[in-house]
């Protein structure tokens, strides 16, 4: 973060004093405006709510341009890491900010890998879950849980934890989502096998049973790897901010990753992808393709409360170049299942058809997000809805985990703490029971 040359001034139109703000300019981006003095010096705060001006902190990690609809991975555009490294590659550069190199990468997988056992005990934690207790809310105790079962790296100010704590993190949640699964299911947990790669053994997790060989089909690992890689990090994103936040206070890094796994689990965030495809589900049940024109009145209606989901976000003003990529997996993943004519698969494509043609979503530059065809793709692997943002988590916890390491390497962090602008009532007394 350097100094720009130029200052940004607030004047009042009540006289008051004007005050000077230092601008700083990042490597990309938009400068911003240095306002931490500003109370001091005018008593007054920014009101801000979402967050849509606001930059509350400086990373070196994601770098996203929503006009342009590109984003980088430490200065890596997307599409080349999701063609040319694979998911662990990815994680090594989001974590210590490059590629690592042959020798780096084998012996980075093999730290992972020496980690993706969970302790025993945990499954007589998962015992008390109800077998159809949403994926979401079993994996948000579980991660919480970790930090029961790993007391000696629970120390998020000591740079040995955080490193250990990272690699666990990483290496653990494939097995936890994948138990979450066998739990409701009533299937015995299968044991990672670290002979294979980060996405065939979570297949390998998900699908295999004592009973027989399971074989990992290279295009279904090829695209659960991109399914990861895509949703690797995207900056300062509501769980990447609650994390931050939640670390903030100097909780311990299992606990701050909890609370991303709740926060993502909305349907605005991570939630998208299961909302999606049970959008799609319900559109096909009322008839599928000749329903879109009518559902997208329904859509565009304000009064009506519904979304296009998976369509539309904060920072993208363009095509999500992840959608891009997660399309073409899409296509990869049912050919290879032999499920080209797929309905909801064409029924997404009407509705992205219809969507970008529309002067409702041209206006206000809505496309689809990475959300719209991830849902497909993860239903014909044969993961079910309610995983599908445990999946995201997964994949995000590597995100989560580089950019709460980053805030607390950063000289400059401190506890989070927003202001307000208070609007209830002022100061009054309490009257007794009986005069009220
Ligand atoms: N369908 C219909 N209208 C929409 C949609 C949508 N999916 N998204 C935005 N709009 C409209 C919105 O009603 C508003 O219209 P107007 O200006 O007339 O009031 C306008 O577009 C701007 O939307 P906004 O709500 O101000 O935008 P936001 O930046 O606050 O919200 C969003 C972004 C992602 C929450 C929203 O687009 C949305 O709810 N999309 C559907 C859910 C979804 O797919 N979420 C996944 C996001 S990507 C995965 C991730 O990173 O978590």
């Amino acid at each position: 973060m350097k100094l720009a040359d130029n200052k940004a001034t607030l004047s009042f139109s009540n006289g008051s004093p004007s005050v000077e703000m230092p601008v700083y300019q990042g490597s990309l981006g938009p400068d911003v405006i240095d306002i931490r003095k500003l109370y001091a010096q005018t008593g007054k705060f920014t009101y801000d709510p979402g967050f849509l001006s606001t930059a509350a902190c400086q990373s070196a990690i994601t770098y996203i341009d929503g006009d342009k609809g590109e984003l980088l991975y430490r200065g890596y555009p997307i599409e080349e890491l999701a063609t040319g490294c694979d998911f662990l590659e990815t994680c090594h550069l989001l974590l210590y900010g490059e590629l690592p190199n042959a020798e780096g990468k084998k012996k980075f997988s093999r730290l992972v890998s020496m980690h993706t056992m969970v302790n025993e005990q945990m499954q007589f934690f998962l015992r008390g879950f109800r077998r159809d207790a949403h994926p979401m809310a079993i994996m948000t105790g579980l991660v919480g849980a970790l930090s029961a079962f790993y007391h000696d790296s629970t120390d998020i100010n000591n740079p040995q934890h955080r490193d250990i704590s990272a690699i666990r993190l990483i290496a653990k949640m494939p097995t936890l989502v994948a138990m979450a699964y066998k739990y409701t299911v009533g299937q015995p947990y299968m044991y990672p096998r670290n002979d294979l790669s980060y996405a065939g053994n979570f297949l390998h997790m998900m699908f295999a049973t004592p009973c027989e060989d399971y074989k990992v089909s290279p295009v279904l690992e090829r695209a659960v790897d991109r399914i990861f890689t895509l949703h690797a990090d995207h900056e300062q994103n509501a769980s990447t901010s609650t994390v931050r936040l939640c670390g903030s206070s100097g909780t311990n890094p299992f606990a701050a990753i909890a609370a991303g796994v709740a926060c993502l689990w909305g349907p605005a965030h991570g939630g998208a992808n299961e909302a999606c495809l049970n959008m799609l589900e319900d559109i096909q049940k009322m008839g599928g393709v000749s329903k879109v024109g009518e559902f997208m009145e329904k859509v565009k209606d304000k009064n009506s409360g519904v979304k296009l989901m998976g369509f539309g976000h904060r920072v993208y003003k363009n095509y999500d170049p992840r959608a891009k990529l997660m399309q073409e997996t899409c296509k990869e993943v049912l050919a290879e299942l032999g499920l080209e004519n797929d309905p909801l698969f064409k029924l997404a494509m009407a509705l992205e058809k219809i969507a970008l043609e529309d002067e409702y979503f041209v206006s206000r530059k809505l496309y689809p997000n990475v959300d719209f065809y991830s849902g497909i793709v993860q239903r014909a692997i044969g993961i079910p809805v309610p995983l599908f943002t445990a999946v995201f988590a997964l994949a995000r916890t590597v995100g989560w985990i580089a950019q709460l390491n980053e805030m607390i390497g950063d000289p400059e962090y401190k506890i989070g703490r927003p202001r307000q602008l208070f609007t209830g009532s002022v100061r009054r007394e309490v009257q007794p029971l009986a005069k009220r």
